[in-house]
């Protein structure tokens, strides 16, 4: 019997437009009552007074690496970052090894979610894998994207590369129109892309270094929205950086196209003068960008274009990002630095209100992939993180529990952090 009654908190569920101070109790894992002085008897007590309480926050790009890669993150040491950051559901990318390509490889993530869930004393985050949309990522061959729906994909994804073949993309985005998934995409156009290691721009020229323009972003999310006009099916944007993707996504979204697009904090926050003092830690695909694209993105997030924000937590370890800019994988992590900075550069900058931040990290990424978590609903499975918004505290990556240390924001003061994260009424 998992029975706790949180009292006295700052309640936001963007979903059923809660926003109060009241009490929530849970009932067997789920949520049974919110109001207020609610009586418990026998059941655990959390005083929750000066926290915000929402639902748990879902992460709709993560990297979790295993299998293959279980030297820069396990999925154990994965959702233990998860949890950290308050994250109770990530949503994990297919570029493992081998690729999660098929319905067998979709279950086998699926088993191995399962077991380091059962563990006592791991975290609960929950996991939902999605599948590759080309066999070993190549770009030539569909996967079976109906056999790895079945066996628990919640949407497919190249990640990492994008699909050039057109044609593959039609054919995934027609399927995506008969079986309500998402086709979640990496826009990036490979040949003008081709040996570049950050944005195109001013940095990259001044320190010599090969720039991948906006254009190579733009051209894919542009092409890929017309194929999800001309078919019907649902695309979503990852990791979106450019100020003409947010107007391609806005401009899709007004004539009705099923698209949804994803930001994440260090393309809203860091531009490519960061590469310049940060090294490796500041690349990632697609890569950051300059000021002006910042301020395409803060608007988007707040008009709506931008429906969700995301992590892409992609851990690589310090001996290959010391390999040095032109050779380093791209990437970093972020499942834990995720909500203060949300908190930080976007609430208490002015950006989005609490209610609209939370909404994007629960309720509509919980839509965008179909999962049935997100809100404090009545019966809903209760997944929930407690926040404390005022609470100001420099990010220690050296007690991070991801197994990697890639991070553009060590020792940054931030505001507003997750104090417990509780999943299916059990804090974890
Ligand atoms: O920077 C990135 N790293 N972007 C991606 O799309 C993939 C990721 C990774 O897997 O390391």
């Amino acid at each position: 019997m998992h029975n706790l009654l949180i009292q006295n908190g700052h309640i936001i569920d963007p979903a059923n437009s809660v926003d109060e101070i009241s009490d929530l109790l849970i009932i067997d894992g789920k949520i049974a009552k919110i109001g207020t002085n609610l009586i418990a008897d026998g059941s655990k007590k959390i005083d929750a007074t000066g926290l915000t309480v929402t639902p748990g926050l879902i992460d709709i790009h993560v990297h979790l690496r295993e299998p293959g890669y279980e030297h820069k993150e396990t999925i154990a040491t994965g959702t233990a970052a998860a949890a950290g950051g308050g994250f109770t559901s990530v949503v994990c990318m297919a570029n493992t090894s081998p690729v999660t390509d098929t319905p067998e490889k979709v279950k086998n993530l699926c088993d191995i979610a399962k077991r380091n869930s059962e563990k006592r004393d791991s975290p609960k985050t929950n996991v939902y894998p999605v599948g590759s949309i080309t066999k070993k990522l190549a770009g030539e061959e569909l996967t079976d994207i109906q056999g790895m729906l079945a066996a628990g994909a919640v949407g497919v994804s190249d990640d990492g590369v994008t699909v050039m073949n057109s044609a593959l993309m039609r054919d995934a985005l027609a399927l995506s129109a008969k079986l309500d998934f998402p086709v979640m995409v990496h826009c990036e156009e490979h040949n003008l892309n081709a040996g570049a290691v950050m944005n195109l721009g001013e940095t990259s020229r001044k320190l010599n270094l090969m720039g991948s323009p906006n254009a190579a972003e733009d051209i894919i999310v542009a092409r890929d929205i017309m194929l999800a006009e001309m078919t019907g099916g649902h695309i979503h944007i990852l990791h979106v950086s450019t100020a003409g993707a947010v107007d391609l996504v806005r401009s899709g979204k007004q004539r009705g196209v099923n698209v949804t697009a994803e930001v994440c904090p260090h393309h809203w926050i860091l531009t490519d003068e960061e590469v310049e003092k940060q090294g490796t830690n500041a690349k990632m695909h697609p890569p950051l960008r300059t000021q002006r694209d910042i301020e395409a993105i803060l608007e988007g997030l707040k008009d709506g274009t931008i429906d969700a924000i995301a992590t892409d937590h992609a851990p690589h370890t310090p001996y290959e990002k010391a390999l040095g800019l032109k050779d380093a994988p791209n990437g970093i992590i972020g499942l834990e630095t995720c909500l203060p900075l949300v908190l930080t550069y976007l609430v208490d900058a002015g950006h989005l209100t609490l209610k609209e931040a939370i909404a994007k990290l629960t309720c509509i990424p919980a839509d965008i992939v179909g999962i049935n978590r997100g809100t404090l609903s009545i019966n809903a499975v209760a997944d929930i993180t407690l926040i404390d918004t005022q609470k100001t505290a420099k990010y220690d990556v050296e007690k991070s529990f991801s197994k990697s240390r890639n991070t553009p924001f060590a020792d940054w003061q931030l505001k507003g952090w997750p104090v417990m994260t509780i999943k299916e009424g059990i804090p974890c």
